[in-house]
């Protein structure tokens, strides 16, 4: 008695004008195939198998969740695609048949379709709607509105009156494993589009005393497949307006929810601000109190209790501390790692720079390849030298060090604790503990020198 998943994914998806193919297409970062296959493995679905015709090679090698893969060579149809995908499916099984390009179906709507399947029983997707055109339309008998659904007509076939029917098919079928295995062969394609409609099982279902049971999502949207770039940005709206309101639920104040991106997972603490164009992408997570300022970009960041990032900064692979102090216009690249009461100012960039606690770069610098202990202050204009053309090296900083403004640090090269470094110096050889070291020509004044002036 497994739950199985069949995906159709095989059309071509021409009017996306688009050499990627359709299901490949990111919606929040991910391919819309990839959310409907998300949504299965919520439903510890023991198999979900993927038909895959047009760009198959591609779409196999996108996309990483372990599914199985069906080859539909020829799209001749929704059934004949579905018949391609029965590898494995047995007789008690309770299989859902989905699309790949309807990516925002809620797993509950999925589980009520489950939860209708017996023997005697199966799932249809359907909603009534102010403009059904392209829809196959449900028939049902003795009443349009309550009376038992007995077949589907497609919008090629179906008569006038059966036209005006405002109930559409979504397209997503719940099934006993023995009914789909033995139903689909008798369906053929003597239709208006020549193709195996798999809307055909409706009839064949009923036929066989198999009741269908209508169930409706919740959302219109959820049952909204991407058939143009037009739809596709529609549903990337609606699913980040979901996240924001899931956010603003969970104690995120946003000072404007239509101005969220995120592209992948955002936990968070309590008492989090966000100000406009936030992107988050990939695995973020931000602790309690942390306050984000406009136009900023985070990467698989971590960031903890009471940070504030200010406006425009990028953060990359990174973990900030608590009570960090970052930005505006900050650039973490990957691989940095802040203790806590760090402090990193405008125009400032960092790549693998491990920054101990209470440490300050607050203008204008480049630290790469770092390393600094507590409480070191990192004046203006300071630049790692970390690499020679070839390899990269390593700057070591003491804690309590002082570096003053305008300095090279010529890598591999080690301050030592409590160090002062003089302004404007090249530090190519190791700094020793508690001491000045500077590198600067002398200051001299030219006694008596003058202007040169204006030849006539
Ligand atoms: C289908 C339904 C229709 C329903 C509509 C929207 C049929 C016959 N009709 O029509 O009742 O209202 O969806 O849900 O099923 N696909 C394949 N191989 C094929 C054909 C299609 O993999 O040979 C895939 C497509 O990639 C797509 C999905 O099946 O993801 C639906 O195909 P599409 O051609 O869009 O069906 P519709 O004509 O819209
Ligand atoms: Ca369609």
């Amino acid at each position: 008695m497994a739950i199985r998943l069949i995906i159709l994914a095989a059309g071509k998806g021409t009017r996306m004008k688009s050499q990627l193919p359709k299901v490949l297409h990111p919606l929040a970062g991910t391919p819309l195939l990839g959310h409907v296959i998300n949504t299965g493995l919520s439903l510890n679905a023991s198999g979900i198998t993927v038909v895959i015709g047009h760009g198959a090679e591609l779409v196999r090698d996108t996309i990483t969740q372990d599914v199985q893969w069906a080859m539909q060579t020829e799209q001749l149809g929704t059934a004949h695609a579905v018949m391609q995908g029965l590898e494995g499916i047995q007789d008690d099984d309770t299989v859902l048949l989905t699309y790949g390009d309807v990516p925002l179906t809620r797993a509950s709507t999925y589980q009520r379709m489950l939860d209708v399947v017996s023997d005697e029983r199966m799932g249809l997707l359907t909603l009534r709607m102010d403009d059904p055109t392209g829809y196959g339309r449900i028939i049902r008998a003795d009443n349009p509105d309550t009376g038992p659904i007995v077949g589907i007509v497609e919008q090629k076939d179906a008569t006038p009156e059966q036209l005006a029917i405002n109930e559409g098919n979504c397209g997503v079928i719940s099934i006993r494993g023995k009914w789909l295995l033995s139903l689909l062969k008798q369906i053929g394609n003597d239709n208006a589009q020549g193709e195996y409609y798999l809307t055909d099982l409706i009839g064949l279902a009923v036929e066989n005393n198999v009741t269908v049971e209508a169930i409706h999502p919740e959302d219109a949207w959820e049952t909204d497949g991407v058939n143009s770039r037009v739809q596709l940005a529609m549903l990337e709206r609606v699913h980040q307006a979901n996240q924001a309101q899931a956010l603003m639920e969970g104690g995120v104040t946003l000072h404007d929810p239509s101005r969220l991106d995120i592209r992948g997972s955002l936990a968070h603490g309590t008492d989090v601000s966000i100000d406009i164009n936030a992107v988050f992408i990939g695995s973020c997570k931000i602790g309690n109190n942390v306050t984000i300022g406009p136009n900023c970009t985070f990467i698989n960041a971590t960031i903890g209790d009471g940070t504030t990032v200010q406006a425009n900064s990028v953060v990359e692979d990174s973990v900030i501390g608590e009570n960090g102090d970052i930005g505006p216009y900050a650039r973490l690249r990957p691989g940095c790692e802040l203790a806590n009461n760090v402090k990193i100012g405008n125009f400032v960039e960092a790549k693998k720079a491990v920054i101990g606690n209470g440490s300050k770069v607050n203008h204008l610098s480049y630290v790469g390849d770092a390393e600094l202990a507590e409480n070191v202050n990192v004046g203006a204009g300071t630049i790692t030298c970390n690499y020679d053309g070839v390899n990269k090296h390593k700057t070591i900083i003491g804690s309590g060090a002082f570096i003053g403004s305008n300095t090279a640090l010529v890598a591999p090269v080690t301050v030592g604790a409590d160090a002062t470094i003089g302004a404007g110096s090249t530090i190519a050889k190791q700094a020793p503990d508690g001491q000045l070291t500077i590198t600067r020509a002398k200051q001299t004044t030219i006694e008596g020198w003058q202007r040169p002036t204006k030849k006539n």
